[in-house]
């Protein structure tokens, strides 16, 4: 009797403990080799496409520049199509994709363009390696074959990213679209592990390219409520804004109103003069924590030069899905695969 009692007892407190081992994770191997996945940044390289499709690069690099030779304008918004993949979910081609309820078809995104370059750029690559280069990276490269065609720095791009398969239309308007504090930029920057510097290097894109008046208008005459225009716009600046544009929202004004061709520092030197045409730029100017930064940049073309080409690789490094398991190689940059 007192037998059977202790094998009872036995048994229960086995059965407890396996199901305590179970609940606490299962029993872990003696002298298991930690499991440590590598950062996804450290799966880019420059050489991801050196034996898969050697080309791909120089493929990029002609096709962006006869893109922009026939218009140059172009080459603004492949950059700010570049800007905007990576602020939603990461660099990942999410902002290309074209169904209901993405990014792309997104309010917040209507004046994005240059998505036929990229298409065009990927028929190619498609014939010549077939599955091989993501449409993330071939946006990544064309940005900075972009920033070259209008003399901007050139830098090495890292290459391995693979596509997204989400996309959501509400996302694409949590970029900053030009009415925001200083304060939300940072923020904005930083949870993409950016900092303030990258912040005003980046705006320094605003150097070239165009923005609808919808962007701006707001600061033209009553402004946030005190039926003044924005003080910090320069007065005669103000009157040709006033004068010559915005009988339209969709009406284009170039963001540098001194040379908007140019890949140059005078985006940081009209930010001191009250000309930037949105007030997110000219802020930069007036708030302690980003200021110092335009007064370097404005008397340095060299150090923007430079840190352009850091804060881009930074920029195309954000939130890349690099691991086998994660997104695909987008056979059309418009569609997820099957
Ligand atoms: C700091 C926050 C930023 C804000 C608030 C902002 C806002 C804007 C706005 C409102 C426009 C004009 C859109 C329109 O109405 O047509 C614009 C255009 C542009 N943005 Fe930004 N932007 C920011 C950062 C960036 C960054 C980081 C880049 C690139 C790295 C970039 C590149 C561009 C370019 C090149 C254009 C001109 C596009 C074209 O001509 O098609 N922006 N931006
Ligand atoms: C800046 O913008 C954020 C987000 O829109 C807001 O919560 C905050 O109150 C603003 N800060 C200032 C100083 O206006």
């Amino acid at each position: 009797m007192k037998k059977l009692y202790l094998t009872v007892l036995f048994v229960f407190v086995f059965i407890v403990e396996v199901m305590v081992v179970v609940s606490v994770g299962g029993i872990q191997p003696v002298n298991r080799v930690p499991k440590i996945l590598p950062n996804p940044v450290d799966l880019l390289s420059f050489t991801h496409y050196l034996t898969t499709c050697p080309d791909a690069e120089a493929i990029i690099q002609r096709k962006v520049s006869a893109w922009i030779q026939k218009d140059y304008t172009l080459a603004a918004s492949i950059i700010r199509l570049h800007f905007h993949d990576c602020a939603v979910r990461g660099c990942d081609a999410s902002v290309l994709l074209n169904h209901r309820g993405s990014e792309r078809r997104a309010f917040a995104s209507r004046t994005l363009r240059g998505f036929h370059i990229i298409d065009d750029i990927k028929a190619e690559l498609e014939t010549i390696c077939p599955r091989t280069v993501s449409c993330a990276d071939i946006l990544t490269a064309a940005a900075r074959d972009a920033t070259v065609q209008l003399n901007g720095p050139f830098w090495q791009v890292p290459l391995g990213r693979r596509d997204g398969r989400i996309s959501i239309s509400k996302e694409a308007g949590m970029v900053p679209q030009g009415h925001e504090n200083v304060t939300a930029l940072i923020e904005f920057f930083q949870a993409r592990g950016l900092n303030i510097l990258d912040l005003v290097i980046l705006s320094g894109s605003h150097t070239i390219g165009r923005s609808s008046c919808y962007s701006f208008k707001h600061r033209l005459s009553n402004f946030n409520g005190t039926r003044k225009p924005d003080p910090s716009l320069d007065a005669n600046y103000l009157n040709i804004l006033k004068k010559k544009y915005c009988k339209r929202n969709l009406d284009l004004v170039d963001l540098d109103v001194t040379t908007p061709r140019v890949f140059d520092t005078a985006y940081y030197t009209n930010l001191k003069k009250k000309k930037g045409l949105l007030s997110t730029d000219q802020l930069l100017y007036s708030d302690g924590r980003t200021a110092p930064f335009v007064d370097a940049l404005a008397s340095q073309p060299s150090l923007f030069e430079n840190q352009f080409a850091v804060s881009m690789v930074k920029l195309g490094n954000v939130q890349v899905l690099t691991r086998p398991h994660e997104g695909e190689i987008r056979v059309n940059c418009n569609f997820v695969n099957y």
